[in-house]
């Protein structure tokens, strides 16, 4: 009998244990992707940027891992809604959990709730079209916008803002989305770091995109980006610091909008009566190596705020959790034995999608070695037979396959790019030529 694995997500971490469950010779596998979108490959789909299409063709490799013999997908199938983690203890040798982090990091400051305040999660979602917010969920109707956190999915949101929507057109983005990115109010965009150009998250080739935008200046204060000796720190930290202080010392140039990056700013509050009227600012500083207040403080105008300061897991019903660090407690993978985590959900919402291979064929490694070390008895029920009992009919890869030549087809009449996403559930699964959702 082969072992049979059920996986719990299909983003990069899910399929990369896939992968590594196959490429193994020692145990022959057959192993179930467990997806609750009708689509594969989480944020590769619905989190890199649309015009990062270089990055997004890594979807074409996770399509040829897919495709292999022994490896199934089952869309529309979630975790906590149409199965439970003891229906998949009794279907399956092993399970691994791979539903990465799907919701905002709060930071926890008045006015975080009003409405303008947005998570970058949600707007994310938005232009790459999930599923769980609808495509006309914003009007881009402020002329000044905040960007809390300088990580690289800060960098992803502003250039988003920052471009026309020309620029966009022939990227997967809504046609809805690409309408309001059309009707665009915004003039100036704050990004904000609170700590100093030194500690700034992201990358240095995603930091110099936003130096070469079309439709907008870029400035930098020069008071901000320092002049401190910086020949000591590694080369990506001098990279960008050379960036910024290159951004300091330019005019603009009279570009339709302006990105202002800012250092050295806490947010203290969310302003506004009904909804976002501004951000309060304090100046920060570095004391004995730690970031302080200093009592002075600044308010920024913006009629919204978007708040882009890291994503964070959810429990799953019946895992383990460990709250203060959203993921699940496991050694080099093992929960227990016969459950395991990989990617996101494992090791927090940090690293690139490469980082999720290596992660991944350490969870591989432990489970096949606690299989080897104490062989189980096989499963005693079939998760198909469970899942027609409750009347859920999976989306298949090949339905998977009817949504992307759809897109495709979308993408052909409206002459744009090779792709145009479809919006909302109901579209994906009238592309499969259902009627109905799973359940
Ligand atoms: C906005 C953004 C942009 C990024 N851009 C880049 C980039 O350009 N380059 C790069 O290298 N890295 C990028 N990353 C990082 C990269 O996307 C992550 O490292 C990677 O996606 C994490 O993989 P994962 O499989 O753990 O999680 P995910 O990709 O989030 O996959 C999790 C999957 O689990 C599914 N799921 C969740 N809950 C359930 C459930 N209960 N039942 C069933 N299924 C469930 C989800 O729908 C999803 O498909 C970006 C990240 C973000 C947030
Ligand atoms: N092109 C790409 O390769 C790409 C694109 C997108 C994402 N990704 C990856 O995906 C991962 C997640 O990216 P991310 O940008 O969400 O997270 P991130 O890299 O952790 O950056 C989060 C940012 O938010 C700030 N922040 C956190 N809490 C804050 C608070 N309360 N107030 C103000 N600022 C706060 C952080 O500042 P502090 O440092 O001071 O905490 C940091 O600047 C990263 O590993 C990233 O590299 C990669």
């Amino acid at each position: 009998m082969p072992l049979r694995v059920a996986i719990v997500g299909s983003g990069p971490a899910g399929i990369y244990t896939a992968e590594a469950l196959t490429k193994q010779s020692a145990e022959p596998v057959e192993v179930d992707v467990l997806e609750r979108l009708p689509t594969p490959y989480g944020l590769v789909r619905y989190g890199v940027a649309p015009d990062h299409t270089s990055i997004k063709s890594i979807a074409g490799y996770l399509r040829r891992v897919l495709e292999q013999p022994g490896i199934r997908f089952l869309g529309g199938v979630e975790l906590g809604r149409h199965i439970t983690v003891d229906d998949l203890r009794a279907a399956y040798d092993a399970v691994v959990y791979c539903t990465g982090a799907m919701v905002d990091r709060r930071m926890n400051i008045p006015g975080e709730d009003l409405p303008g305040s947005v998570a970058a999660t949600d707007f994310v979602n938005w232009y790459c079209g999930h599923p769980d917010v609808p495509a006309d969920a914003f009007t881009l109707d402020s002329t000044e916008v905040a960007v809390i956190g300088v990580g690289n999915v800060a960098v992803d949101v502003v250039r988003i803002l920052a471009k026309t929507a020309a620029e966009l057109r022939t990227t997967d983005v809504p046609e809805e989305v690409l309408g309001a990115l059309a009707d665009s109010q915004v003039k100036a965009i704050h990004m904000i770091g609170r700590r100093g150009p030194e500690h700034a998250k992201f990358t240095l080739k995603e930091l110099r995109e936003l130096g070469e935008l079309a439709n907008a200046d870029v400035s930098v204060r020069p008071d901000e980006a320092g002049d401190n000796d910086v020949s000591e720190l590694s080369r990506q930290i001098r990279g960008n610091v050379e960036v910024l202080r290159g951004w300091a010392a330019r005019t603009p140039v009279g570009r339709p909008r302006r990105l202002d990056v800012r250092f050295w700013l806490r947010p203290v509050e969310i302003i506004g009566t009904d909804r976002v009227e501004g951000i309060r600012l304090e100046r920060t500083a570095l004391s004995d190596g730690r970031v302080v207040g200093t009592g002075v403080f600044e308010t920024i105008p913006a009629g919204m705020v978007l708040r882009s300061v890291g994503y964070q897991s959810v429990p799953l019903p019946g895992v383990p959790f460990d709250e203060r660090s959203a993921t699940v407690p496991n050694t080099a993978g093992r929960i227990a034995p016969g459950q395991y985590v990989a990617g996101w959900l494992k090791r927090g919402p940090t690293g690139v999608i490469g980082t999720n291979k290596s992660d991944a064929a350490e969870t591989v490694r432990t489970l096949l070695a606690d299989l080897a070390a104490e062989p189980v008895a096989p499963p005693a029920v079939r998760l198909d037979d469970l899942l027609a009992e409750r009347g859920v009919r999976p989306i298949t890869y090949a339905e998977w396959l009817s949504i992307e030549a759809a897109e495709a087809e979308r993408a052909r009449s409206l002459g744009r790019g090779e792709r145009v996403k479809l919006v909302g559930l109901a579209a994906m699964l009238a592309a499969c030529g259902r009627e109905q959702a799973p359940a």
